[in-house]
């Protein structure tokens, strides 16, 4: 009784803010109703997805092996990580790029420092690796190579301090707080200070539906944006966001997006060869 007097209450309060949606931003619902029907499209697939015997025979045990793994899997003694298993194959796939390298790399939520030292371990010696954490006695790993700053990543105020003071960030990993609002919050105020080339990781995006995850699903509507500006020879004008953004990926738990290491000018598929089909133009 109780249950079906809340969600009442809910869906009368849904419905409300949707009237001021619509009242404000009619496109918008336009928008909602047809990714609604998206998401219910794609919940209808994934249930069948899981209820067929397709994928029966291809269940194998991955099996993962690079350097991060093996760094982490020989861990046994000092300064804890906590880590989900699944992550290292995705983080090897991504960051591999920077080993050697010149970087600065952020970590958010750095609790008992020992991923601290795997990442500088990883990059290696060139590596300036930072980390952020609400926790006053994480000051306690800061080190030649690795500095601590004090704060709250849900505090935009903070992430502008920061970005003042900091040379840059090539590799981004959110393992702090984990709540949406943290994870959009730090997102909006990072992910446009990322250098060029930058990777920018979120960790532990669970639970559905998850906000963060659909916010994050939303950037990709962006990457497909067109504007024509030669329809004939399917040439688009890019928005500042396609020229700065390469890539959006979605793991379990995991979202990783990519910069662009240098900017996109422009996106065209023109036709190339002298034969072709008449069936098409
Ligand atoms: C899961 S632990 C980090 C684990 C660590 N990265 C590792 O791999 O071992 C989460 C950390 O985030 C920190 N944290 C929680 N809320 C935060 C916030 N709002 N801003 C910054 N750090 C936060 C916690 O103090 C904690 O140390």
């Amino acid at each position: 009784m109780t249950d079906n007097k809340n969600q009442g209450d809910r869906m009368s309060e849904l419905f409300s803010e949707l009237n001021t949606l619509a009242e404000n931003n009619p496109a918008l619902i336009s928008q909602a109703m047809d990714r609604l029907k998206s998401v219910h499209r794609a919940n209808v697939f994934v249930s069948n997805y899981c209820n067929s015997d397709i994928e029966r025979d291809n269940f194998v045990t991955q099996a993962v092996d690079n350097p991060l793994w093996k760094y982490f899997q020989n861990h046994h003694e000092g300064k804890g990580i906590w880590k989900w298993e699944h992550y290292f194959e995705i983080y090897h796939r991504h960051l591999s790029k920077f080993i050697g390298k010149e970087l600065n790399v952020l970590e958010i939520g750095v609790y008992s420092g020992g991923s601290l030292d795997m990442w500088h371990s990883y990059f290696g010696p060139q590596s300036h690796v930072h980390g952020v954490d609400i926790e006053e006695a994480c000051k306690t790993y800061e080190n030649d190579h690795t500095t601590i700053h004090i704060g709250d990543q849900s505090d935009r105020k903070f992430w502008r301090t920061y970005n003042q003071e900091s040379h840059g960030v090539d590799a981004l990993i959110d393992d702090g707080g984990h709540t949406h609002e943290q994870q959009c919050i730090t997102l909006e105020e990072m992910l446009p200070r990322l250098n060029p080339g930058g990777v920018y990781i979120c960790e532990d995006v669970t639970g559905y539906p998850n906000q963060f995850s659909i916010f994050a699903s939303s950037l990709i509507e962006h990457l497909n944006r067109s504007e024509w500006i030669v329809e004939e020879t399917l040439q688009s004008k890019n928005t500042v966001f396609q020229s700065a953004i390469h890539s959006i990926h979605f793991y379990p738990f995991m979202v990783i997006i990519e910069k662009q290491s240098s900017p996109l000018t422009h996106l065209a598929a023109p036709k190339k060869g002298a034969e072709w089909q008449p069936f098409f133009d």
